[in-house]
């Protein structure tokens, strides 16, 4: 998810203003419609994820979610994906290949909610799950750790249902912190990481590990006190 956090609805946006300007070519035209379909998976996800939140903070006076981010994948890196891996650059190929257009991260406060919040989406009669990757039981090598899930949710239009696939990254702040350093660090640096510092990002990756299971029993106590204290 390195492109721009989408603001506010741009593509749905671009195409009204640039329709009126333009007459646009009918390829163009359709990529444009196509982004808003994405636009709309990412809507209906988070729009799920926010009621999951706030029926949680009612019910167990805890959000599970920090906050979200979304992102839209720029035609560019759409491109590029599709020539890396030798498919055929086409909308077609796009839509059958290409699971990480629409774009949702979500950052939770402990691990245990990261699971529960996987759990309650993907239960729901509407949503299929199509990948789920567990780098939080199974982190990569350089110690990243996140939950993935890719999910297909139907979106209504006017004359037809088109399933939309969305890919979500949930994680903890801490898991967050650690990837926006370790995200920068590959991007800004020009040649490999050093040896020195791959190592240090793995410890570190190690330490916000054991924080989060200790920031989680902590928050469980907490909870059992305040129960307790309730029931007497
Ligand atoms: P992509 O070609 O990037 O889609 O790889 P993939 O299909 O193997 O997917 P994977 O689920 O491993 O990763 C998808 C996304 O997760 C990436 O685009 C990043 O946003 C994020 N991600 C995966 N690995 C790392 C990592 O080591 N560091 C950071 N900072 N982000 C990662
Ligand atoms: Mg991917």
């Amino acid at each position: 998810m390195n492109n721009r956090i989408m603001q506010k609805e741009i593509v749905t946006d671009s195409l009204g203003s640039l329709n009126s300007q333009i007459k646009l070519n009918q390829p163009v035209k359709e990529f444009l419609v196509l982004q808003q379909v994405y636009e709309a998976g990412i809507k209906e996800i988070r729009t799920k994820l926010e009621i999951l939140d706030d029926e949680f903070k009612i019910k167990h006076d805890h959000n599970p979610i920090h906050h979200m981010e979304y992102r839209l994948k720029s035609l560019d890196s759409i491109v590029n994906k599709l020539k890396k891996r030798n498919l055929e650059v086409s909308l077609e190929s796009m839509v059958e290949n290409l699971t990480d257009i629409a774009g949702v991260r979500v950052i939770c406060n402990y691990v245990s909610d990261v699971y529960r919040i996987a759990e309650l989406l993907v239960k729901q009669s509407d949503i299929k799950l199509i990948q789920k990757k567990d780098y939080i039981k199974h982190p990569k090598e350089n110690g990243y750790r996140s939950l993935h899930l890719v999910v297909e949710v139907p979106i209504f239009l006017a004359e037809r249902v088109q399933p939309i696939a969305v890919e979500i990254q949930i994680r903890t702040i801490a898991m967050d912190f650690w990837a926006s350093l370790e995200h920068h660090l590959r991007y800004k640096s020009d040649s490999e990481v050093p040896d020195g510092v791959r190592d240090e990002l793995i410890e570190c990756a190690k330490t916000i590990s054991h924080l989060d299971y200790k920031m989680q029993g902590i928050h469980e106590e907490l909870n059992k006190s305040k129960k307790r204290i309730k029931s007497s």
